[in-house]
């Protein structure tokens, strides 16, 4: 290894040693709200954000922008944009808005360091779990809880008619994208898991909890976690369509294997 390859990988390890710690944080500040989360707003119909969901964005914001000032952000609450060069961090603050809302433990924060096309870090921190998801590119996937870290692996299941799908998807008048294949999906599978949280649902299928997750809107900070999670866990990740997921993709799909991936890609696509 050459110098300057070793001066890159300490600062990737030390970056992914912030990313972790930032999660802890997050979480910490989610557990003291649990049950207080104040004003709740919502934004869009049927889309809620609450008082936590902006102080868990403003402890992000302000904690990436002291140690990194020249990264770009892109978070859920206040916008911005993806830099063409650099690192951006995409940030969901509270995933599971709906249902830290009522108080329903199934939430968490997602947070990504992505350059170019690469998801290169994420952490998913699931306070009321008691877990920290984490993966670095090339470096492995992995969950924190109780002290220790373990390595995480997705399922072995090879065939949709034994799998464990996650998916949450609603399908107002306006928006039927996808919906005869998502339903067949449901239909063929072993059993259908609806967590109410996009970054849960990712990292359930990097520890093989599922077998699948779909999503079908294109909200990057819900899914880049999900992307680096499973695929560094050994699994699979696409847009719907089976190209490569991106940034403006209008959908994810992440399973444990190539086979079970290609099952599930050909009964999207019989419409
Ligand atoms: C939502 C959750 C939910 C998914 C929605 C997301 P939010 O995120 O991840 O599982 O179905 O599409 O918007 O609004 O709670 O951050
Ligand atoms: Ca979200
Ligand atoms: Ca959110």
């Amino acid at each position: 290894m050459s110098t300057s390859d070793s001066s890159s990988e300490a600062s990737s390890e030390e970056l992914h040693h912030f990313v972790r710690d930032l999660a802890r944080q997050v979480c910490e500040l989610q557990l003291l709200r649990y049950e207080a989360p104040g004003e709740i707003k919502e934004k869009a119909p049927k889309d809620l954000v609450t008082e936590v969901d902006l102080l868990c964005e403003e402890l992000l914001i302000s904690r990436i922008s002291e140690r990194y000032p020249n990264d770009a952000i892109l978070s859920e609450e206040s916008g911005g944009k993806i830099s063409p060069t650099g690192h951006t961090w995409l940030l969901d603050p509270l995933d599971g808005t709906a249902n830290f809302s009522r108080a329903n433990p199934i939430f968490c924060t997602c947070i990504s360091v992505v350059e170019g096309k690469k998801v290169k870090h994420a952490a998913v921190g699931a306070p009321r779990l008691g877990d920290i998801y984490h993966a670095r590119l090339g470096a492995g996937s992995f969950r924190d809880s109780g002290g220790k870290t373990y390595a995480l692996r997705v399922g072995e299941t090879e065939e949709l008619e034994h799998a464990f799908v996650g998916a949450d998807v609603s399908f107002p008048p306006a928006n039927q994208t996808h919906k005869n294949g998502i339903l067949r999906l449901f239909r063929s599978c072993w059993q259908l898991r609806s967590l109410g949280s996009a970054g849960i649902r990712g990292a359930w299928v990097a520890a093989g909890y599922l077998d699948l997750c779909i999503g079908t809107r294109n909200t990057v900070w819900d899914y880049a976690p999900t992307a680096l999670l499973v695929s560094e866990a050994g699994g699979h990740v696409t847009d719907l369509a089976g190209g490569p997921w991106t940034y403006d993709s209008g959908g994810l799909l992440a399973t444990n294997n190539t086979a079970l991936h290609a099952e599930v890609l050909k009964i999207l696509a019989e419409d």
